[in-house]
């Protein structure tokens, strides 16, 4: 799946729609979480550092995760996130990071990891106790998002209440939903892009 991100990589940031997406996302998880200068936050599935870019003024250092080496290269060239983000081209379900965080941020990255309950679980041992997690993800859909095809989706959206469940059981609390955004797609079609924020 890596090589599929890998080859996106060089032309992520030239759609305007994923330009839109990050900042939505980026507002929403800055209206719903209360940031802090000295903050240490790992953006998950941090891609070319869309969101990483829209956090990265609040906090002290991001830690920018994903298994694409090509989308975290575009990410390290952006020079005004060198100084706060460093990237780690790593698996965290199987190669966890030797530090635990304030907040974990993601956008759009969990449909792409087949087992949800662990990688909860896998966030919430990365996290400080009163640490949160503002996960960013499509509503459950019928699997026609994905124009060009499924490869490497594992779910075709969420079900907000089972989504509340799988924390709850990974251990978080005060989970809250939120629309982030809207993607309308030909003939109008409709995807709602929800944020759960929880607390360890
Ligand atoms: C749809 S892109 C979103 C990228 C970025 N968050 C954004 O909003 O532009 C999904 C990202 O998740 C990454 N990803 C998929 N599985 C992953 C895993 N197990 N661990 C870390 N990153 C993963 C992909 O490589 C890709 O960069």
């Amino acid at each position: 799946m890596s090589e599929r991100f890998d080859k996106a990589a060089k032309d992520w940031d030239k759609s305007d729609k994923r330009r839109q997406l990050s900042e939505n996302i980026g507002n929403a998880i800055l209206e719903n979480v209360q940031f802090e200068p000295r903050m240490r936050v790992m953006d998950f599935g941090a891609g070319t550092g869309l969101l990483s870019g829209h956090i990265a003024p609040k906090v002290a250092t991001i830690a920018a995760v994903d298994i694409s080496q090509g989308m975290l290269d575009e990410l390290g060239a952006k020079k005004e996130l060198q100084h706060k983000v460093l990237t780690y081209c790593r698996n965290i379900l199987h190669d966890p990071l030797e530090e635990e965080f304030d907040g974990i941020v993601s956008a759009m990255a969990l449909h792409h990891v087949e087992d949800t309950d662990e990688i909860l679980k896998v966030f919430y041992d990365h996290l400080k106790p009163g640490g949160f997690v503002a996960l960013a993800d499509l509503d459950k859909e019928d699997g026609t998002f994905h124009s060009h095809g499924n490869e490497g989706v594992y779910h075709f959206g969420f079900d907000r209440e089972r989504f509340r469940a799988k924390l709850e059981a990974a251990g978080f609390t005060s989970v809250r939903f939120t629309t982030a955004h809207t993607f309308v797609k030909e003939g109008g079609r409709t995807y709602p892009v929800f944020l759960a924020t929880a607390s360890k």
